[in-house]
């Protein structure tokens, strides 16, 4: 045995092995540094996961692409515990590829803050990517065609909680053809298969309806209340 063997015999035998590795230990890394780093790496790998997903969106052909004048896909955090689900991009969100900057949007920006929760703390995204013509209801057909891009952020970000707003958000996410009405004011199971879990789910009012329709937003309230509870009790 030549002596290099020799010395790396003798340390393997007096217990030491771990310095038989690719990279130097760093014994002074601390604890919550070392979370941190692992937590930008979770960080990265979902950004690079819903890179994938804004890829394949562009990539697929669909009738609204022809009218509208951008992609919009998500705003917020990745690692949010809430995920907000709107119906499809209108004209402020279709110039600006962001969900709900407009007047909708700025009702939602309020409706965060009066449970304490901030725009940046949420993930906030829609049914549908692309803006139909008009603003009209995307139609079932469109719904189905966005819905595994929807179930696929689900996934990604694998939120505590799913807040729907609105009754297209509800058909896509909870397979019903109930009406707000009859959903909201309780919490429903949304099933990942992926996760192998199961995500608490609020059905509630659309911000631009609660502007046409300010005697809801009573309602609306409750539900937000409800969702503040759970994230309080935690
Ligand atoms: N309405 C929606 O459903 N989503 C938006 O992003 C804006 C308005």
């Amino acid at each position: 045995m030549n002596q290099t063997k020799k010395n790396v015999e003798f340390i393997k035998n007096s217990g030491i092995n771990y310095f038989l590795q690719d990279s130097p230990r760093n014994w002074f890394e601390s604890p919550v540094k070392k979370a941190k780093t692992q937590n930008n790496i979770q960080q990265n790998n979902k950004l690079e996961q819903l890179d994938e997903i804004i890829a394949s969106l562009k990539n697929h052909e669909t009738i609204l692409k022809k009218s509208a004048k951008n992609l919009v896909v998500f705003d917020g955090n990745l690692d949010a515990k809430v995920m907000f689900i709107g119906e499809a991009p209108g004209r402020d969100e279709d110039e600006q590829g962001i969900p709900f900057v407009g007047r909708a949007g700025q009702l939602l920006n309020k409706m965060l803050s009066a449970i304490n929760l901030k725009r940046d703390a949420v993930y906030i995204t829609n049914v549908v990517n692309w803006r139909p013509p008009d603003n009209r209801t995307p139609t079932d057909e469109e719904i189905l065609e966005f819905l595994p891009f929807l179930q696929r952020q689900i996934d990604i970000v694998n939120p505590e909680y799913i807040f729907l707003l609105g009754g297209v958000a509800a058909k896509a996410i909870l397979s019903t053809p109930l009406s707000l009405g009859k959903l909201r004011g309780k919490w429903h199971e949304y099933k990942s298969l992926q996760l192998n879990k199961t995500i608490f789910t609020i059905a509630s009012y659309h911000p631009a309806f609660l502007l046409r329709s300010p005697q809801y937003k009573k309602a609306s309230w409750e539900d937000l209340q409800m969702l503040q509870k759970k994230l309080e009790n935690e």
